[in-house]
């Protein structure tokens, strides 16, 4: 497949060369259609959405009210924080007019006219390129009032991010536009109905985005039969650990995980066997390595493997890998980012982190492994967002796939202390 999201042209970055290539024709394009034929087109071609729920996007743009007095927002999200995860930064680097094309395009379907792109505090660098792209835009007149004399109005907004992981989370993220501290919000209401300001908002990842210029250009159909049906499209997948050449790498949905460690990220470090891959990004459940034959990188085939997309940033650990460690170090991770405001999350994350150590240092006893699993088990399902589930869901899967790894770091008997409770403070 050609590169669609991520084209190999020199100096794509730059307004001029994306213009003179057929940037921005399908905002003209768009500008030509009736908003709902947009939402329309969008909705046949599959996309689902690339923030990590698979959400369809289409049917996510048809939730927005058709009537209301009250302004109406999109919300872009590039917080981008979940380890394992770099692929919209490649975006913001390499394609930032395919990407306000699209918040163009996604604004006009749904009536926006004020649109934020949310980006990760760390980013300095690539907030300074995209502030230079959305700066071009401006100066052309593809954003601002009356765009190309139609006039449709667009004012985007960078919105920079103060290293929280959790206003990744959609209502944080609202909250945080809002000057509030990133508490995630209670649903329902949902964002359509009651986002940013009270106001009927839409919230999408940056990949997303960048996919819906893609689509209006090739048209629903032809994108709906790139890769796997039930989830088609190109996808950046992101691969890291022990890999020959990690990186993000552009592919479409649907290809076996064996050949994206093989064929692009160049085969496993040294040659050595695999133990374990998290597929989509540290909240996704992990899988042994000799279990991946067969097992695609799209919605369907990760479900059915017992785990998920995620936001495709793949993990390789080679046979030398101590699983124990990496399952301490994840957790440490979401007990840093849990933002406190629920209970099971907040107390929770703290005792998996605390338990996790025991292994690590080979002090846990055999029953610390089924406590481990129930304080995972009374974290799902159980907070207002899904950190707690992001939390959880490593544990109980490294726990799954791996016991024998936990049982190997369990206390001599005889050196084993005594069970005991787990105190609140971790
Ligand atoms: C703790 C947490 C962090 C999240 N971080 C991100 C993020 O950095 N980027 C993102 O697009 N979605 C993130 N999400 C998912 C968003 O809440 C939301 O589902 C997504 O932005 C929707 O976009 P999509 O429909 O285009 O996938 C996070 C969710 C949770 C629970």
């Amino acid at each position: 497949m050609e590169p669609l999201l991520l084209p190999h042209i020199h100096n794509y970055h730059k307004i001029d060369v994306y213009e003179s290539r057929g940037g921005y024709q399908m905002l003209r394009k768009a500008l030509s259609m009736k908003p709902d034929e947009v939402t329309d087109e969008v909705k046949k071609s599959g996309l689902r959405g690339r923030g990590g729920a698979c959400f369809p996007t289409g049917l996510k743009w048809s939730f927005m009210p058709k009537q209301t007095d009250k302004p109406k927002y999109l919300c872009v999200n590039g917080d981008e924080s979940e380890p394992g995860t770099f692929k919209d930064r490649q975006i913001f680097e390499y394609n930032p007019h395919l990407l306000i094309e699209g918040i163009l395009i996604a604004s006009y379907a749904m009536g926006v006219h004020t649109a934020y792109l949310y980006v990760r505090g760390e980013y300095n660098h690539w907030i300074k390129l995209v502030q230079k792209a959305v700066d071009d835009a401006v100066a052309k007149g593809y954003l601002g009032q009356n765009i190309l004399g139609s006039g449709f109005t667009l004012n985007l907004y960078l919105h920079r991010g103060a290293g929280a992981y959790i206003c990744g989370e959609e209502s944080s993220l609202m909250n945080s536009l809002e000057g509030e501290r990133g508490y995630p919000r209670v649903k329902p209401p949902f964002p359509a109905q009651f986002g940013l300001w009270g106001c009927p908002t839409t919230i999408n990842n940056v990949e997303t985005i960048a996919n819906v210029p893609i689509i209006l250009q090739m048209g629903a159909e032809a994108y709906s039969k790139i890769g796997a049906p039930k989830h088609p499209g190109p996808i950046l997948v992101g691969v890291s650990g022990h890999v020959n050449k990690p990186g993000v790498y552009e592919m479409p949905t649907g290809v076996p995980l064996t050949e994206i460690i093989e064929k692009y990220a160049g085969g496993v470090t040294g040659g050595k066997t695999i133990k374990a891959v998290i597929p989509g990004g540290s909240s996704t459940m992990v899988l042994r390595g000799e279990a991946l034959a067969g097992v695609t990188m799209d919605f369907e085939g990760l479900k059915a493997a017992g785990s998920s997309v995620g936001t495709a940033g793949l993990i390789v650990m080679d046979d030398e890998t101590d699983l124990i460690r990496v399952i301490t170090r994840i957790t440490a991770f979401y007990h840093h980012e849990s933002c406190g405001q629920c209970t099971p999350c907040r107390e929770g994350t703290g005792w998996m982190h605390k338990l996790l150590k025991r292994f690590e240092t080979y002090e846990a006893t055999a029953e610390d492994i089924d406590l481990l699993l129930d304080v995972a088990n009374n974290i799902e399902g159980n907070t207002v967002c899904a950190l707690g589930d992001a939390a959880a869901w490593p544990v109980q899967s490294f726990i799954r796939q791996f016991r024998e790894e936990f049982e190997k770091r369990v206390a001599p008997r005889s050196a084993a202390r005594e069970p005991e409770t787990l105190s609140a403070t971790a």
